[in-house]
């Protein structure tokens, strides 16, 4: 019997691999360090929210989403025209590819970085150009530009990235933008931007109120602990915006998570001061590893990187053996997700043991 016939575009499309659970080991408490996500608990306030809105799930979503978009065109000054919302950002970067990019075309991104800009890539059945990150794991700027070749299309920079945490500053994020050919749309991919340094790291907005062919991507999934809800939001010029809800997924985003979206920006005081108390502990294990000796990448996110090369796949055993999921990348290195006090103490306890064991070994 024939198969049915699929694109062949898709041959080959890497599977996106989900952070892992933790082992359950006995007398064990497991963390899952793997997925950067948000380890406080949802507020009270977004609960109810949701609670309010559970009667009305036999109706569709507000196709439009207008309240959600009205309250982010509040939130950040921008007219509601400027912003799309879709299946958190992973879902709008789809989209984004979609509405810039085909065969023959190619998308350029920094390498490595997060894990589903060639996948978007190859479901288009674009090109990826992917441009080495520069020896201190961060965007190598003036590569990327060097690479642009008539077939690019989209750009994405992913500032902070992940997984290495590292941000682009300002100065080179202006020349950077400056120098790229208006018909090519930049993508600043600012998922965890909530938790960069705003006196270094700039923000993106700023790019897209002075040029047509930047987008802003955020998600509520990471500061604002809504990843099981998936939304997120585009901000870009009218014509961006029009394109990418022409190809959004209808009623992408559900009634629950367009409630508990428009409460979390109500109560984004109090999530920001839960991410203030993540990029303390942030800081706080990035030193510890430091003073170990273990040179993590500098962190702009709710992560640290381990960039151990071989070493790679046995420290996440060890981490594994702890209790703690972490995601690694074999050769490469290790991400690690800042969790609760007793998942980041205990990294470092296991960091200070496997370094230990190394140096005993002689490595
Ligand atoms: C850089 C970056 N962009 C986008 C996403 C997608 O997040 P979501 O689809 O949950 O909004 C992630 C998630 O890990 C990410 O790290």
């Amino acid at each position: 019997m024939p198969a049915p016939r699929l694109r062949t575009a898709l041959e080959g499309v890497p599977a996106y691999k989900a952070g892992q659970k933790p082992t359950v080991r006995p007398d064990v408490v497991p963390f899952k360090l793997s997925s950067n996500e948000n380890h406080h608990e949802p507020l009270p306030s977004v609960v109810e929210a949701i609670q309010a809105a559970l009667p009305e799930i036999h109706r569709y979503p507000d196709y439009a989403s207008e309240g959600l978009i009205d309250a982010l065109a509040a939130r950040h000054s921008v007219p509601a025209d400027h912003i799309s919302v879709g299946t958190g950002s992973v879902g709008l970067l789809q989209q984004l590819a979609q509405i810039t990019s085909g065969p023959g075309d190619g998308i350029l991104f920094g390498w490595r970085s997060f894990e589903a800009y060639p996948i978007v890539t190859q479901i288009v059945g674009a090109t990826a150009q992917a441009v080495p990150l520069d020896a201190n794991a961060r965007h190598d700027l003036d590569a990327m530009l060097a690479a642009v070749d008539h077939t690019t299309r989209l750009i994405l920079v992913c500032n902070p990235n992940n997984p290495t945490g590292t941000a682009v500053d300002r100065d080179h994020l202006d020349a950077f933008l400056a120098a790229v050919p208006r018909d090519v749309l930049v993508v600043l991919d600012e998922a965890y931007a909530e938790f960069v340094d705003p006196s270094r790291i700039p923000d993106g907005l700023d790019y897209y109120r002075q040029y047509d062919n930047v987008a802003v991507l955020r998600t509520f999934s990471k500061a604002y602990g809504l990843a099981a809800l998936r939304v997120g939001y585009c901000i870009a010029g009218p014509e961006v915006t029009e394109a990418m809800r022409k190809v959004q997924v209808p009623f992408g985003v559900s009634t629950l998570a367009q409630v508990a979206a428009v409460a979390s920006l109500q109560h984004e005081d109090e999530l920001l001061a839960r991410v203030r108390t993540i990029i303390a502990q942030r800081d706080a294990v990035s030193d510890s590893l430091t003073r170990l000796g273990l040179a993590p990448a500098e962190s702009e996110a709710n992560f640290v990187w381990l960039g151990l090369g071989e070493d790679t796949m046995s420290f996440a055993a060890a981490c594994d053996e702890a209790g703690l999921a972490v995601r690694p990348f074999a050769g490469e290195g290790l991400r690690i997700t800042i969790g609760e006090e007793e998942a980041n103490a205990r990294l470092i306890e296991v960091a200070a043991e496997w370094h230990a064991g190394r140096a005993d070994a002689g490595e």
